[in-house]
């Protein structure tokens, strides 16, 4: 059972000493979470609604400038340390940590905002793998590091805009924009109810009584994901350009209802046709989802989000059967409201929405009953909406 780490301020203290130990001088130190999804799969980049939350997961970095054209950065997970040269900075992805810290220099560079040479310590807390967003946090800790105190006149949104660009570009994942949003928007207590076409956003408190527990699969999404998470992706650009064929006006599957999905079937290829029902039908859920929470509603929330794992387990095809086991077993036990995978899919976490008062009896069960079916030690994180992006302290 494992909780959240060490406090922020240990975190900041420890990274400083050894930043100060390698590269002589005191750093200013930036910081930006991970998320839980808590409802909104795969509708991102089909311009529709998704449900986020910051979790008190960050992706620390600490900088100082240099004054040549060079990045020396170090990463503490991974133990090894690199630099770059600001004059060169392009080239295709080569599936390392550095294609982050390089994309993001790359993509500042490109939009004008001249990053200056750095020296930079990573210190990245947020799961890898666990479709928790620790690429987003990475892109956006860094890219606040690289713009420095002044931030140089980038605004919130550009920051989200140019850092999955660089996940576009740099690291090869066609993502949507949830979670770059949610790392930079994050807003304690609350989730975010996003619409991904205005990027209009409606804080939604997250009620006192109700916690989010996270539980890790421990399977692992991986390069092979991405390729899956793309060719889905493609997936529904191919119903879109079906289904405008019929109706001009489609710019997303988020023009489409459900009711002119079914009249137009005999249209689509059925994987298609499958993969645009789970698109249409999950945003139709967050915003039921948005209802329920704005009421205090949690059964109805609940019943939304089991709807949505089956939907991403049966039409859109991006569980596997470890996550259908915690949601099983998690929809089995008392005091949860609701139970699904979370995030990108093929691996990763499973989010549910549990009475403050049974989660420890649900960490238990949940421990217990998925060691004795697969003989993993599912990490359990009992989180709650935490902050979003910035300098620390900020
Ligand atoms: C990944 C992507 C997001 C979103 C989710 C699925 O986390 O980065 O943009 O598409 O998958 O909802």
């Amino acid at each position: 059972m494992s909780r959240l780490p060490v406090t922020y301020e240990w975190t900041a203290e420890t990274l400083a000493t050894r930043f100060e130990q390698t590269y002589g001088t005191h750093p200013s130190i930036f910081r930006a979470p991970g998320r839980v999804n808590l409802i909104g799969e795969h509708t991102d980049y089909n311009d529709g609604f998704v449900m986020p939350a910051a979790i008190g997961f960050y992706t620390w970095v600490a900088m100082s400038p240099r004054s040549d054209e060079a990045i020396h950065a170090r990463s503490e997970e991974f133990d090894e340390a690199l630099e770059l040269s600001l004059q060169e900075l392009s080239g295709p992805p080569r599936h390392h940590w550095s294609d982050f810290v390089r994309g993001v220099a790359a993509v500042l560079q490109s939009q004008g905002h001249e990053p200056q040479g750095a020296n930079l310590i990573i210190e990245g807390q947020v799961p890898m793998g666990a479709g928790l967003s620790s690429s987003a946090s990475l892109e956006v800790a860094t890219a606040l590091a690289l713009l420095g105190e002044s931030r140089a006149g980038v605004s919130q949104f550009e920051l989200v805009k140019m850092c999955q660009k660089a996940e576009h570009e740099y690291v090869g994942t066609r993502c949507g924009i949830m979670d770059q949003f949610i790392a930079v928007f994050g807003q304690e207590g609350h989730a975010l109810m996003l619409d991904c076409r205005t990027l209009e956003s409606e804080a939604l408190r997250i009620p006192q009584d109700a916690r989010l527990v996270i539980c890790n699969s421990m399977v692992k999404h991986n390069l092979a994901a991405a390729g899956e998470y793309n060719r889905r992706r493609a997936d529904c650009e191919t119903g879109v350009s079906i289904l405008r064929r019929s109706l001009p006006q489609v710019r997303a599957l988020r023009d489409v209802t459900l009711e002119y999905l079914e009249a137009h079937r005999s249209d689509l290829p059925e994987v298609v046709y499958r993969r645009c029902r789970h698109v249409i039908s999950e945003n139709q859920r967050v915003v039921d989802a948005a209802d329920a929470l704005r009421c205090g509603d949690l059964d109805h929330f609940g019943r939304l989000m089991r709807e949505s794992h089956q939907s991403m387990r049966d039409d859109y095809e991006i569980s596997v059967s470890e996550l259908d086991l915690l949601v099983e077993i998690a929809s089995e036990s008392d005091g949860v409201y609701g139970s699904r995978m979370t995030g990108g899919g093929f691996g990763g976490c499973t989010i549910s929405l549990v009475q403050s008062q049974w989660v420890e009896e649900f960490q238990r069960t949940i421990t217990q009953k998925y060691k004795d079916a697969t003989g993993i030690s599912v990490p359990v994180y009992v989180c709650s909406a935490a902050q979003g992006a910035g300098k620390w302290p900020s």
